[in-house]
């Protein structure tokens, strides 16, 4: 049986079909400790809808979805280009496997493309002769950065985090979504021995002070910082109800100089 990964194991929890006999396992055991996290991860992914759906009605055209996962219907550039056809994508992931599937996914497209790149090397994405291609420094951007930040420490997190959103001018986004609790990083938790077989770290619930401190000078829009399901909700049906959902997500726009 395979080792699970991340991108693996949400996979299975959205019940997409890119995931191993490992990812099923470990995301069984996931499911046993947190009965909640097939909705949390669909209500994830319903926030990345209205999200994408709130950044090009702002007028964003160019999205840079980092830690973007394996490709399951409704990605980034499907929702942006139903509203803005002329939206760039660049998507990046750490992940050799995540980028191989979503490049095949994405062949004959030349305006959503994935990188491989990580997340600690800030200067690897903004340099990459892709990013180069697809997204124009002087324009507003979104960077986008969903159930990403909780795999990694503050050391990487931090500073990656302010290169980033110094890198784009006023009128640029950042969103992101995050657990805040229960806390998951506690090695004892059954949460955290999971992943550790993943390789990833165990995941980190940030607080909400340490998230908002994230988006740096880019003020946080209405409603600010909040649960997964409270984030501008459009009536979906599909979105459950957020009790047992420790995700909390945030939209946060760079103002003009
Ligand atoms: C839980 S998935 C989230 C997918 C998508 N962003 C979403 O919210 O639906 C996390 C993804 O982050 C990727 N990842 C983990 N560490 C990373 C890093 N240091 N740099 C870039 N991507 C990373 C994993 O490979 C995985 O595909």
């Amino acid at each position: 049986m395979g080792k699970p990964t991340v991108a693996g194991m949400y996979d299975y929890y959205l019940g997409g079909v890119h995931h191993t006999a490992g990812d099923r396992e470990a995301g069984d055991r996931m499911l046993r400790a947190m009965p909640t996290l097939r909705e949390v991860t669909r209500a994830n992914r319903a926030f990345l809808r209205r999200a994408v759906r709130y950044l090009t009605a702002a007028g964003i055209r160019q999205f840079v979805d980092i830690g973007s996962g394996i490709p399951t219907v409704g990605n980034v550039h499907e929702v942006a280009r139903a509203e803005a056809p002329d939206s760039r994508v660049l998507y990046v992931d750490v992940d050799p496997e995540v980028v191989a599937l979503s490049a095949s996914l994405l062949r004959g497209d030349d305006r959503a493309v994935a990188i491989e790149a990580d997340l600690a090397d800030p200067a690897a994405i903004l340099g990459h002769p892709e990013c180069a291609r697809l997204i124009d420094p002087a324009r507003p951007t979104a960077l986008l950065m969903l159930c990403l930040l909780q795999w990694l420490p503050d050391e990487v997190v931090v500073p990656s985090v302010r290169t980033l959103r110094e890198a784009f001018p006023g009128g640029s986004f950042i969103a992101l979504s995050h657990p805040v609790a229960p806390p998951v990083n506690d090695p004892t938790a059954a949460v955290g021995e999971v992943y550790r077989a993943t390789g990833a770290r165990a995941a980190t619930a940030r607080t909400r002070d340490e998230l908002v401190a994230l988006f740096g000078d880019y003020v946080p829009v209405e409603p600010g910082l909040t649960w997964v399901t409270h984030w501008r909700p459009d009536g979906d049906p599909g979105v459950p109800d957020p009790v047992g959902m420790p995700l909390v997500v945030g939209v946060a726009r760079r103002p003009e100089r």
